[in-house]
């Protein structure tokens, strides 16, 4: 029998979901019991918006992880691609954590034919007592989506070749744009993507309705302060630049500093675009993360050209990927580090 946990029923909202004791892990408990301790840790994955747009139903002897598309975001990302990529970052979260206490899964992918909203069904399928890896549970911890100018240090070819290894050859490729030819391209194309974006009101009032202002107590969405808006600015005008003025160009403008400011770009394609393709994309996406926070190099998305039909082709022409582009992000270093962003935690 399931016992259904839903988003808006089941969420602990008494404690911060960012400072997770590691101590509390219960060596001694079930298998669900451990199960469920690392959904403290899943959680604190990337999202689109910060959606969080997953769920998860708690059996006897193993989690389902489910698509919540009730948080979907209809205008910029209509298939819910997007969406299952950030179930796909939370289910290598889980599996990264459960590693780092030295237990080993069994997870089954799209196990429901009858209900695709059933992602994952994860089992615990072997436990070896010991000290868990520390550092690795500090790097989910401390990892932020980093909007700031980066410095100009390049990011190494042994660099590139730990990430690339780390998102897996089988679950995503990842094209590394470095030079400057390929960087003005890639820039041109996400300042297209930009203004399509900036220029249909249906996105502005999305992506408005996801901005919360500061001292919020929302429990998800993108603080103001994230996007580089802050106190008086945030208050009065964050609603009403994204609800009401034409900011193409002051987004654009500001998306062509960043990526002159940026040592290198990832972009991750799929050989197809079905479900299972974003789902492998998401989980590439969170060893690839956590991978970047423990080398120092930090990551933010420039993704609006995967979100336009006609930015996503000639993205997928750059490089000659010949695959179907998902992410990009944009990688450097910087000393300056974000506030975490709200979550809902699971209990
Ligand atoms: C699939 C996906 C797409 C995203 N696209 C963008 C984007 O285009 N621009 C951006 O600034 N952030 C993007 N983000 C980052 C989210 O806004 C961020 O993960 C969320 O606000 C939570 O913040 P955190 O990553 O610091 O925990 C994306 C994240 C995911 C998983």
């Amino acid at each position: 029998m399931l016992a259904n946990i839903s988003a808006s029923e089941n969420y602990d909202q008494s404690a911060d979901p960012w400072q997770v004791d590691a101590a509390a892990f219960p060596r001694n408990g079930t298998a669900i019991e451990k199960l469920r301790f690392f959904l403290r840790y899943a959680v604190l994955a990337p999202s689109n918006h910060n959606s969080q747009p997953w769920a998860v139903r708690i059996a006897r002897d193993h989690i389902d992880l489910l698509a919540d598309r009730s948080r979907s975001l209809p205008i910029s990302d209509p298939f819910d691609r997007e969406l299952i990529i950030s179930c796909g970052a939370f289910l290598a979260f889980f599996e990264i954590a459960a590693r780092a206490f030295g237990c080993l899964l069994s997870i089954e992918r799209f196990p429901d034919r009858a209900n695709q909203d059933v992602l994952a069904r994860i089992w615990l399928k072997r436990y070896d007592p010991g000290s868990p890896n520390l550092p690795l549970l500090d790097d989910i911890l401390a990892r932020r989506t980093n909007r700031h100018a980066f410095d100009s240090a390049p990011v190494t070819n042994e660099e590139q070749e730990l990430l690339s290894f780390a998102a897996g050859s089988d679950r995503a490729r990842i094209t590394w744009i470095t030079d400057g030819t390929e960087k003005a391209s890639l820039a041109q194309i996400i300042m297209d993507a930009d203004k399509a974006q900036f220029d249909n009101p249906s996105f502005l009032r999305e992506l408005a309705s996801w901005l919360r202002l500061p001292k919020t107590s929302a429990m998800d969405g993108i603080p103001s302060t994230s996007i580089g808006i802050s106190g008086l600015t945030a208050i009065y005008i964050g609603p009403l630049l994204v609800r009401t003025f034409d900011v193409g160009q002051g987004k654009a403008a500001r998306d062509q500093e960043l990526i002159n400011n940026s040592a290198a770009f990832a972009i991750f394609s799929t050989p197809f675009d079905t479900e299972r393709d974003w789902l492998f994309c998401g989980e590439a996406l969170g060893s690839f993360l956590l991978c970047a926070q423990r080398i120092g190099l930090r990551v933010s998305y420039l993704n609006q050209p995967c979100e336009v039909d006609n930015t996503r082709f000639r993205l997928a022409m750059l490089g000659s990927m010949k695959s179907n582009p998902q992410l990009v992000l944009r990688l450097g270093r910087t000393e300056f580090s974000p506030p975490p962003t709200p979550r809902r935690r699971l209990v």
